[in-house]
């Protein structure tokens, strides 16, 4: 069994991933927001991404809908395609911060296995666990797609929460729970931690 990658060489890039960001004056990091469907990923996600901006900072923003929609079309929600997701995820992400970015990446991404190989690509201290944990419940309340009730009735099957799991991160660095943290308060939480870490300049 060996890899196909086996007889392609690395080619270390003339510009580095450092000076590339120097030029934004910026760290790159990744933040990896993880959670129930509903949990608020897309939502803090998409108003840190608008909050940076706002402030001079070059930013990208990936999420489910969006990356299933196009890279990812051909996966769908069994574990193994769940697992093959988050991979190819993990390296866009890398992709993204070696052009010097700050990346927001708003996935499930149930399994701790898989955000462990993410979080292992990325050097110390760059890889920032944003655990959303909004509890099952409210998540189910809110089903802003309808799709915890469908689920419920049996016409979908493998929902992460209903009948797939998701494994709760032990360590993330971050944890909200927008059942009770408005909107705002989660922003200023994560804009103080990134500013605490040194990672705006
Ligand atoms: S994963 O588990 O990380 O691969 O999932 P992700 O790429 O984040 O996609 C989750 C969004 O897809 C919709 N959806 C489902 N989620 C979970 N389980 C099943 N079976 C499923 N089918 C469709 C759902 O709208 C998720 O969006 P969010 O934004 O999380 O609500």
């Amino acid at each position: 069994d060996y890899a196909l990658s086996e007889n392609i060489v690395w080619h270390d890039h003339k510009l580095t991933r450092t000076e590339r960001a120097s030029l934004k004056h910026q760290h790159p990091c990744l933040l990896w927001f993880t959670g129930l469907s509903g949990s608020g990923k897309s939502t803090i996600a998409n108003a840190l991404d608008v909050a940076l901006h706002q402030q001079g900072y070059h930013t990208f923003l990936l999420d489910g809908d969006n990356v299933r929609h196009g890279l990812n079309k051909d996966l769908g929600f069994s574990n193994e395609d769940r697992v093959e997701n988050i991979r190819r995820i993990g390296e866009v992400s890398k992709l993204f911060a070696d052009a010097g970015l700050i990346v927001l990446s708003a996935f499930i991404s149930p399994f701790a296995s898989d955000r462990r190989l993410v979080r292992n690509m990325f050097p110390a201290g760059e890889f920032i666990e944003v655990y959303m944990d909004t509890p099952l419940e409210t998540c189910e309340e809110r089903d802003p797609k309808g799709l915890y009730q469908k689920a419920r009735s049996g016409q979908i099957h493998d929902f992460t929460g209903i009948d797939s799991p998701y494994e709760r991160p032990s360590h993330p660095e971050i944890t909200l729970d927008t059942s009770n943290l408005c909107v705002e308060t989660c922003v200023d939480n994560l804009m103080s931690y990134l500013k605490e870490r040194d990672l705006l300049k």
